[in-house]
């Protein structure tokens, strides 16, 4: 909930300020941070959908055209070239691009996952892949998900092929270690990201994920932020708990971004949420924005897509959706609004208090 600073500063500097007409991507400079957003390189070729996304964002990232699967299919194929369509957008539009994923339990190839292979051959397969890839967008990719949700809710580790089925030979967080190491030595100048969902509050996971970043920053393991995916749905955590998490994560020395926010919402048949519901996804939206803005090492915030048209909530959650910023006609929703108010705000650093 808001406090009663926030309420007070707000109206204060809306009225000087004239934000009515500025997109989000212009207010976000002036802010110094990045609004981001996945983006599906095929539908670039739809005119709406490109007008939008370089009006709005300065920040893209492949929805999954960089995971294992799309992009290793073989084991000596590498398919650039939907990433590669997406980074020529960005460049013409003056976008970062960040890189999404190289370690990750899903997305991958039946080559992978099927071929029966040791931990040594496994070990040589990720290397390679890293090596290829992160090599292949050095200089484009300013940041990378290196490691994507390798803990589960009770804060252990996930068992997937790279950790312990059979897994790269090595010890618990040591296959992460690995990973990083290995995009490090590929590209030295891009940031590298652990990126988790439910990892937003302090928990069993959130925990988890602090050990070993903290355990990482004490031995020199080249780690520079934490994405915090952030699906959430209108019953989200305490933000004094998230403000605390990312306080935390701040401290080590860490950036943290915002890396796949959308607010999913109960839909109808027709795809349409309730007046309340859309009235509160709007405030969670504003909050989260200022609750980034706060901390000078929350470097961007993303949305898990542009329109509620393309969301890969419907798909992936049953009965819910609306989750984004744009309805399916590229309408502006509350949301929208809340989210660019909250942006509007010029101080970086006031507080809550
Ligand atoms: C999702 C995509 O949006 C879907 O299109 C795809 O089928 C599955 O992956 N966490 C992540 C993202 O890190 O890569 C996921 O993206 C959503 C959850």
């Amino acid at each position: 909930m808001r406090s009663p600073g926030l309420r007070l500063v707000a109206p204060l500097v809306l009225c000087t300020l004239d934000a009515a007409a500025q997109p989000l991507r212009q207010l976000a400079e002036e802010r110094g941070i990045r609004i981001g957003t996945a983006v599906q390189s095929a539908l670039l070729e739809e005119p709406i959908y490109a007008a939008t996304l370089a009006r709005e964002f300065n920040q893209v990232e492949p929805e999954s055209e960089m995971k294992f699967g799309p992009i290793h299919p073989a084991p000596h194929q590498y398919r650039f070239s939907p990433a590669d369509t997406l980074v020529a957008f960005a460049r013409r539009n003056r976008m970062a691009v960040r890189g999404h994923t190289l370690v990750w339990h899903r997305q991958q190839p039946a080559w992978v996952t099927e071929g029966r292979f040791t931990p040594a051959q496994l070990s040589t397969i990720l290397h390679e892949h890293i090596r290829k890839v992160v090599g292949h967008y050095a200089g484009t990719v300013y940041a990378w998900d290196v490691v994507n949700e390798s803990f589960r809710e009770d804060g252990s580790l996930r068992p997937t092929i790279w950790f312990n089925s059979p897994g790269i030979g090595r010890y618990g967080t040591g296959y992460i270690e690995q990973a990083f190491r290995w995009a490090k030595e590929a590209d030295p100048r891009a940031l590298l990201f652990y990126n988790d969902y439910n990892a937003e509050d302090g928990n069993a996971k959130s925990d988890a994920i602090y050990q070993m970043a903290r355990e990482f920053k004490t031995r020199g393991v080249p780690i520079d932020g934490v994405g915090l995916q952030m699906h959430l749905t209108t019953k989200i955590a305490s933000l004094l708990s998230v403000e605390a998490n990312i306080r935390r994560l701040t401290e080590l020395g860490l950036q943290i971004q915002i890396t796949e926010l959308d607010v999913r919402l109960p839909v109808d048949a027709a795809g349409t949420a309730s007046v309340m519901d859309i009235a509160k996804q709007a405030e969670i939206y504003g909050e989260i924005v200022s609750l980034c803005l706060k901390f000078s090492h929350c470097t961007a915030i993303q949305t898990w897509g542009v329109t509620d048209q393309y969301s890969w909530i419907p798909g992936e959650f049953p009965g819910q959706g609306a989750a984004l910023l744009f309805d399916p006609h590229y309408q502006t929703k509350a949301a929208y609004q809340a989210f660019r108010t909250s942006l509007s705000i010029p101080s970086r650093n006031w507080s809550f208090q």
